[in-house]
């Protein structure tokens, strides 16, 4: 189970979550394992495939240490994907190289619907508990572990389209065509996260985050309906302790800035921004009721250093001296990019956000 706060040599992550001071922002980045490091394609080169990489918790482990050994992160991340859930539904998930997911099995039917069910959380992602309880080990309290997963309607799109999409024709059809089905397979969704991140919580994940990356392709009555609903359901259903011991809750609507107050009273401690909202704004939006995680470009990794100086500070100035910011990039880091750069934005953040602290 979890370790005591205490345990931790760092927790600037889970305090800033609580909207407690911090002696300078933490940081960590959204897809900060991934292909832009050198020693992160090494691995996945042994291991043969992104899902083999996934389902061998010691390679899994591995990678996820990776980014917290090379940069002075305040957090690490589990290294697996949101497509489990999906793949271990039956819709049979595979990576073909160069190119996206793929499912063998889509929804294509309300029977296809209708014939779903929980998967088993030990028997079919096991594989992840595993990769949380092996990092965690591993990490020796360094620094606290997020664990994660999709949104229902995220998880949706993937299942219905059979993968990634432009336009989401299939997917948002269905709210239409057939909105009692969509509910259907949403709630069953809602159910399955929670459990999938309650097992996470179980197997040690000291927070954890809900990706949401398709909630902006919604009209904003549908991303009520059939996004946030389905979010507020898993933040009511998910086992995650009381009081201090509460493992807090991130939710990620990617493109959603629109609807930032609903998003608060879901029953998350954060709400993670993407950089179309200002962190000032947001602020003053939400109040006190939440903290909030982001949201610097990840495109500005591609300009010269004093444009990522620039945007660091912007940032850790835009949010200003009071608890409860977590930097983040506004979406994932691109495979792309150079690792020194994600380097110099991170110690910008910390170098401004000490000083920020230490005068205020
Ligand atoms: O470092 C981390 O953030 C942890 C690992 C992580 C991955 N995927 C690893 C991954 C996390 C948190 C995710 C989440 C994820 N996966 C999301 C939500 C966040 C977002 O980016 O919007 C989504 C939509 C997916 C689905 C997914 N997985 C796609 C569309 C792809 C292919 C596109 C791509 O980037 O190649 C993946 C593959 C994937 N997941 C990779 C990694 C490191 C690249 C696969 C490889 O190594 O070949």
């Amino acid at each position: 189970m979890n370790a005591p706060l205490a345990a931790l040599a760092n927790d600037r992550f889970l305090r800033a979550l609580k909207r407690q001071p911090v002696d300078r922002t933490p940081v960590w980045i959204m897809r900060q394992a991934g292909r832009y490091l050198p020693e992160y394609r090494a691995t996945r080169a042994r291991a043969g495939s992104f899902m083999k990489l996934c389902q061998t918790p010691e390679l899994a482990c591995e990678v996820s240490l990776q980014p917290v050994d090379r940069f002075p992160l305040d957090a690490a991340i589990l290294f697996s994907d949101i497509l489990t859930i999906p793949d271990a539904m039956g819709l049979g998930l595979s990576f073909a190289e160069g190119e996206g997911p793929r499912f063998a099995r889509p929804l294509r039917s309300k029977q296809d619907i209708d014939r779903l069910g929980l998967p088993d959380m030990a028997s079919d992602l096991g594989y992840v508990t595993d990769a949380v309880r092996m990092i965690r080990h591993e990490l020796h309290g360094r620094v606290p572990l997020i664990g994660f997963s999709g949104s229902p309607w995220t998880l949706a799109c993937y299942m219905i389209e059979g993968g990634g999409s432009e336009h989401f024709a299939r997917a948002k059809s269905l709210l239409w065509d057939d909105p009692a089905s969509a509910h259907r397979l949403l709630a069953l969704l809602a159910r399955t996260v929670a459990a999938y991140l309650g097992a996470q919580i179980a197997a040690g994940a000291q927070a954890v985050m809900v990706f949401d990356t398709w909630g902006g392709a919604l009209s904003l009555p549908h991303y009520h309906e059939f996004s946030l609903r389905y979010l507020r359901e898993v933040a009511a259903l998910l086992p995650r302790g009381d009081g201090a011991a509460r493992v807090p809750l991130i939710l990620f609507s990617k493109g959603c800035g629109h609807s930032l107050e609903a998003q608060a009273e879901t029953g998350a401690d954060a709400i993670g921004l993407d950089w179309t909202i200002a962190l000032d704004d947001a602020r003053r939006r939400v109040g006190d009721r939440v903290a909030l995680q982001g949201n610097v470009d990840p495109v500005v990794l591609y300009a010269g250093t004093s444009a990522i100086r620039a945007e660091a500070i912007r940032a850790v100035h835009d949010f200003g001296p009071h608890p409860g910011h977590v930097f983040n990039l506004g979406h994932g880091i691109h495979p792309t990019m150079d690792p020194e750069k994600l380097r110099l934005l991170i110690d910008t953040v910390h170098r401004e956000s000490a000083a920020l602290f230490a005068s205020a």
